[in-house]
């Protein structure tokens, strides 16, 4: 299954993207409008790309009253990504999304920067998102030291599933000046450089948890699908390479089915998971499936 990663397609800007997808993910809603950070917002490196868009986006209210209906249009499941600043802002936020039949599924983006990552802080979060939704909830984690714990304090505190990865700290410097290129200095990293990254954080929360997990950072071949659904991943996200290339999501999807094909698997879910050995438990499938494709018609 391909996604996009949140932040990285305008669905109402190429619809015809979107509906390459088996899910669309929309950029992180905060409770209320964020203009961003002031430009310069992204750089490029020579591994990848540096963002610090600072989660710019209309607020709850606007994207339910104005965003919301549109994006249903696109008959492609819709996963939210929510964001905030205490357990209180993602609760509301999944209260209010609980009420439409629309959204598919919930991705708590824990991972910004004034959100605390920590076990307890992700613990309270899931719990309070748990309870304000029945919807399927993801949680969206950043690649830290202490993953492990925190993604067990996720998979406690009722995650239906894991979105790994979050981009990581990194800083351009402009090549004459030697001023950091954006204009918060520094910014997160994606692209190529967070490719065995991600593959590490999958590969352990897969073992640490068995849920579900949507796998991303740095995708940009069947082959880096293949490799993260090995890890554990579930489904993919695509995310740096849509600026590049938006048919990424088709082409992607018919490379992995070849790679697996090409090693001897029946189907890609079977991949799921091979990398580790079989003291791993294997996850139901059935259910990360059904949490995917809810919605779709
Ligand atoms: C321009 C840009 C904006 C992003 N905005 C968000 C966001 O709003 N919420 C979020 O959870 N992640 C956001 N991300 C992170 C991506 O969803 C993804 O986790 C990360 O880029 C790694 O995947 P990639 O290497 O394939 O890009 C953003 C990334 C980029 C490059």
């Amino acid at each position: 299954m391909i996604l996009n990663a949140s932040g990285c397609l305008d669905a109402l800007a190429a619809p015809e993207v979107a509906r390459e997808l088996d899910a669309f993910v929309t950029k992180t809603v905060t409770p209320s409008p964020r203009g961003g950070n002031e430009p310069v917002r992204i750089a490029e490196t020579d591994v990848g790309m540096l963002n610090s868009i600072g989660l710019a986006n209309p607020g709850i209210d606007r994207f339910c009253a104005d965003l919301l209906p549109r994006l249903a249009e696109l008959g492609v499941p819709l996963w939210v990504s929510v964001g905030g600043f205490n357990a209180e802002d993602y609760a509301d936020l999944c209260g209010v999304l609980d009420h439409y039949a629309e959204v598919s599924a919930l991705e708590l983006n824990l991972s910004c920067p004034n959100v605390a990552s920590p076990a307890g802080g992700v613990a309270e979060i899931v719990s309070a998102a748990r309870a304000a939704t029945a919807k399927p909830l993801y949680a969206k984690l950043a690649p830290s030291p202490d993953l492990r714990e925190v993604s067990r304090a996720a998979a406690e505190a009722g995650a239906d599933g894991l979105s790994l990865v979050n981009t990581i700290r990194g800083l351009a410097l402009d090549e004459r000046t030697l001023a950091p290129v954006l204009s918060t200095a520094s910014g997160g990293l994606s692209g190529p450089a967070l490719r065995p990254v991600a593959l590490a954080a999958v590969f352990t929360c897969f073992r640490e948890t068995g849920l579900p997990i949507v796998g991303m950072g740095g995708v940009e071949t069947g082959r880096h699908a293949l490799e993260l659904t090995a890890a554990g991943a579930a489904a993919v996200a695509l995310g740096t390479v849509l600026f590049a290339d938006p048919h990424a999501p088709a082409r992607v999807r018919a490379e992995l089915a070849a790679e697996s094909a090409a090693r001897g698997f029946g189907s890609v879910e079977d991949v799921v998971g091979a990398a580790h050995d079989g003291t791993v438990a294997r996850r139901d499938d059935t259910r990360h499936k059904n949490v995917v494709l809810a919605g779709k018609n």
